[in-house]
């Protein structure tokens, strides 16, 4: 089988750094480009850190640098308390050799589907904005694109606040416009990643397995999962973006339901997933269940595949 070919657009950020490390170590994906965005940190941080992802990995992809702020809100903190200021926990920050293309992510995302009709899966694992610019950019897009994985979003949860996940909180407005266009969404969201949950001993695996790669991951968990242990009471971290990265490939291992979707863009629920009534929304598949253990074990073992 070849390759699906796939876009992360990612805000990296210590979760970010494990879905792209699997992507780039699994067979079954061809990575065309990272694009950045605003979110865990800011776009010029993210950009920095997805080009040394990248170089880490000895992948020569292109980079693409997104938006900065949200459509039409005001820009929130970045989540310095769980990703550390540089965005790896408390590594130092590195210079990469390399820089970003001169297209902007929404350019780079729209010319890579045009060039590919319907071979491009996008992964976005953070705030939704160059997603949605993509689609003000050429709305044909829609109907170009394999698939949208996303991790974000919940029906039943939220962990910014009790309703909203971070990465649709950061750009309700955004999140919506995704969710209403006509394109096949696959919502991997708090319902199923809550449920996948990591530690030291895991990351040390890795690292044993592959002292880069899983050895950075080990570096860049410590902080991680001192935030997670501050609120859950257990030094475990959830294993949020990689698991989208892993639907793409082991999509047999979530149950999914059928539904259509919006986004509360103010009051109290802003940020929230909320099952829609509006006539004429295409359904999202939504993963509401998991088999975890499955999914924690794909990732450690491609993690150990790597160097
Ligand atoms: C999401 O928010 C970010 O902090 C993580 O990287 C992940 O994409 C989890 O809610
Ligand atoms: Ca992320």
């Amino acid at each position: 089988m070849t390759a699906q070919k796939i876009i992360i657009d990612t805000d990296p950020g210590v979760d970010d750094a494990m879905a792209i490390f699997y992507a780039f170590l699994q067979p079954d994906l061809e990575v065309v480009g990272l694009t950045t965005i605003f979110g865990n940190v800011s776009v010029d941080i993210a950009t920095r850190n997805a080009l040394v992802l990248a170089e880490l990995a000895n992948r020569d992809v292109p980079v693409a640098r997104g938006a900065e702020k949200p459509l039409l809100m005001a820009p929130k903190p970045h989540s310095s308390h769980v990703h550390g200021t540089e965005g790896f926990g408390n590594m130092p920050p590195r210079t990469p050799k390399g820089q970003a293309v001169d297209e902007t992510a929404a350019e780079f995302i729209v010319r890579q589907i045009n060039e590919n009709p319907g071979e491009i899966t996008l992964c976005p694992i953070g705030p939704l904005t160059n997603i949605a610019l993509a689609l003000e950019l050429d709305p044909s897009i829609a109907g170009k694109t394999k698939s949208v994985v996303l991790m974000g979003g919940g029906l039943e949860l939220g962990n910014v606040t009790e309703f909203a996940e971070a990465n649709i909180w950061n750009d309700p407005h955004a999140a919506d416009r995704v969710f209403a266009a006509d394109w096949d969404v696959v919502m991997v969201g708090l319902d199923v990643t809550q449920q996948i949950t990591c530690g030291a001993p895991e990351f040390d695996r890795a690292a044993r397995g592959a002292p880069v790669l899983g050895g950075f991951l080990s570096e860049a968990t410590e902080f991680y999962l001192e935030f997670y242990e501050s609120v859950l009471g257990e030094p475990v971290c959830r294993l949020h973006d990689p698991s989208a990265t892993v639907a793409i490939t082991r999509p047999d291992l979530f149950t999914i339901e059928n539904h259509a979707l919006e986004v509360i863009v103010d009051g109290t629920r802003i940020g929230q997933t909320v099952r829609s009534s509006s006539q004429g929304r295409r359904p999202v598949r939504v993963c509401m269940g998991v088999d975890a253990a499955m999914v924690k074990e794909l990732f450690l073992s491609t993690m150990e595949s790597g160097f």
